[in-house]
């Protein structure tokens, strides 16, 4: 049973969020949901980490790092996103591009600058951001993603952010109830609690931008290896923060 819906993507209606767009296909729009039902299930997305976390209190130093690895995980990525539309000449693919980026970047603070804030509040400081080193992991991450958004195929690099914006719709409501369990009031979790919605739209945004591509196998195969890989690197990712973070429970609860 997974917290977030397949149906709540389609059905979002939030002004400020970007739906989907009408697909005439009754069966690629069934092939996506399928895709989407697969990545809000899969390990990466579920992990036990993060399902510890919803209900499990952290340490401070538990929490620190936990933090820390997640911002070097996320700071880069609107770069990522939007080299994305150097593997194309489709407008309607820019479209989302841009309107996912505009949210990250357009507002009166960025989210990195936001993100930045939640882990101040934390008590970590400036300086423990830029001094800390993250693990080789969370490194692979960030090199994976600039290559799967930076290089052709297209459709691989749409598959990658299928699976990245529709796990970070999940990744909102975990990390707010991880806060929200903490005992971190709403100020702390605002990062979070407007990225429930956010994120929906960004999941949406990379809906609009493949519809066309898989109608056909070919399309469809180079989709699922860019979602696949993302799904790859992530629960890398994860496997590497629970080995510092519960170490030898990793992986048993
Ligand atoms: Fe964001
Ligand atoms: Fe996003």
């Amino acid at each position: 049973m997974t917290a977030i819906q397949v149906q709540k993507f389609d059905e979002i209606q939030d002004p400020s969020v970007r739906q989907r767009l009408e697909v005439s296909n009754q069966e690629v729009k069934e092939y996506l949901n399928g895709k989407m039902e697969y990545i809000l299930n899969h390990r990466a997305v579920q992990h036990p980490l993060l399902n510890y976390y919803r209900k499990n209190k952290f340490t401070k130093e538990q929490e620190k790092k936990f933090y820390l690895e997640c911002w070097y995980y996320f700071q880069y990525e609107p770069f990522y996103i939007t080299s994305i539309a150097n593997n194309t000449r489709d407008y309607n693919i820019l479209r989302e591009v841009v309107l996912n980026v505009f949210d990250e970047v357009g507002g009166k603070i960025t989210h990195e600058t936001l993100f930045r804030e939640q882990i101040n509040d934390l008590g970590i400081s400036n300086e423990e951001i830029d001094n800390y080193q993250c693990l080789p992991t969370t490194t692979a991450i960030n090199e994976g993603a600039k290559k799967l958004y930076g290089e052709p195929p297209i459709e691989k690099a749409l598959g990658a952010l299928y699976a990245d914006e529709t796990m970070s719709a999940v990744l909102a409501s975990q990390l707010n109830d991880g806060l929200q369990n903490q005992g971190y009031d709403k100020n702390v979790r605002k990062h979070w609690l407007m990225h429930l919605n956010v994120e929906i739209g960004h999941s949406n945004n990379a809906f609009n931008a493949i519809a066309p591509y898989v109608t056909h196998q070919e399309g469809r195969d180079l989709f699922d290896a860019g979602i696949n890989k993302y799904l790859e690197l992530l629960e890398a990712y994860w496997g590497g923060v629970d080995s510092i973070i519960r170490g030898e429970e990793a992986g048993t609860n």
